[in-house]
């Protein structure tokens, strides 16, 4: 028996409910909210779709009660504000930073060996305050952002290309912050072929700029964050743990020493399985990239800073 809970019914938490449901990704999947009733809505109405859909995955939704969390594998945890338009994800965390931290802290409660992953923004100090705060090992707290970027980025590349998302290849390290993310133009492929072959300069770097700003895109014409594809991105981070499919998702993890860095939460590519994060991919990365990567390490090193006067590690 399997089972995924997540935090907040919002548009993101009910989406990544209803991905892992429609998917069967696990037997159950508990919804929890802090607004009465909610939570218990959003699941009952995806359970309607159950046989619309034809998925055995049995959602339910619960008020502020975590003991009905309880044996999660996975935790998602979803908590706080999205933001609004011209707003950056860095001027959310004196929101979220407290919640985040009491979420964790509860799901831990009945869950002491769950995966967590952080969707939350900032994302990667998030993710970097529920791994301090709560002492976790890095194989368990994973920040969801690069898995969403990515499939953002193949988007981007496809239809600049005119082809199907799925023949591109891509994928996107740093921070989860419209100038922090680096989409890596060197392993951007078309059925294995660089991308060069099909693109101009020009095009390329208006694919690397419109996954850049995809999410203030978004928000923009949406009037508060997106959720379909960040609800899915969740969905297949906990998928790769649950089904332990060894999956390569760029996550947000605490880097150990890799690309030289130490204690920080920042995007990598990551092999993800039953442990989490299982491995941490060092790759090759031009010398620009590499420039860009320093920046990005800089830029999510000072919003991580800002946790530390807010008394939450
Ligand atoms: C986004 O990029 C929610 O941060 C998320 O849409």
């Amino acid at each position: 028996m399997s089972k995924v809970t997540v935090v907040g019914a919002g548009n993101v938490g009910a989406t990544c409910a209803n991905v892992l449901a429609v998917n069967e990704v696990a037997n159950e999947v508990c919804l929890i909210d802090i607004k009465e009733g909610f939570a218990e809505g959003k699941a009952m109405d995806i359970m309607q779709t159950a046989q619309l859909m034809g998925f055995d995955t049995v959602v339910t939704g619960v008020t502020n009660d975590y003991s009905k969390t309880a044996n999660s594998d996975v935790v998602i945890i979803t908590s706080g504000m999205p933001r609004k338009p011209g707003m950056t994800r860095e001027e959310l965390i004196g929101i979220n930073a407290g919640i985040v931290k009491s979420v964790a802290n509860q799901v831990l409660t009945y869950s002491p060996n769950a995966i967590l992953i952080i969707v939350s923004n900032p994302m990667d100090p998030m993710a970097y305050l529920a791994l301090h705060a709560l002492g976790l090992p890095r194989n368990r707290v994973i920040g969801m952002g690069g898995a969403l970027d990515s499939a953002r980025l193949k988007y981007f590349l496809s239809q600049a290309i005119g082809c199907n998302a799925n023949d591109v290849e891509g994928f996107v390290i740093g921070g989860h912050g419209d100038t922090t993310m680096i989409p890596l133009v060197s392993y951007m492929t078309y059925k294995g072929i660089p991308v060069s072959n099909f693109l101009t300069q020009e095009q390329i770097d208006e694919v690397v700029k419109s996954t850049m700003v995809g999410g203030a895109t978004l928000t923009g014409l949406l009037g508060t964050s997106a959720w379909m594809a960040p609800g899915a991105a969740s969905a297949s981070v906990a998928e790769a743990i649950i089904k332990d499919q060894k999956k390569m998702i760029p996550c947000a993890a605490a880097l150990e020493g890799e690309y030289g860095m130490h204690d920080i939460t920042i995007g990598v590519p990551c092999i993800i399985g039953k442990n989490g994060i299982e491995k941490v991919l060092e790759l090759k990365l031009t010398e620009a990239e590499a420039a860009r990567l320093k920046d990005s390490e800089a830029a999510v090193r000072k919003t991580t800073e800002i946790l530390k006067g807010l008394n939450v590690l």
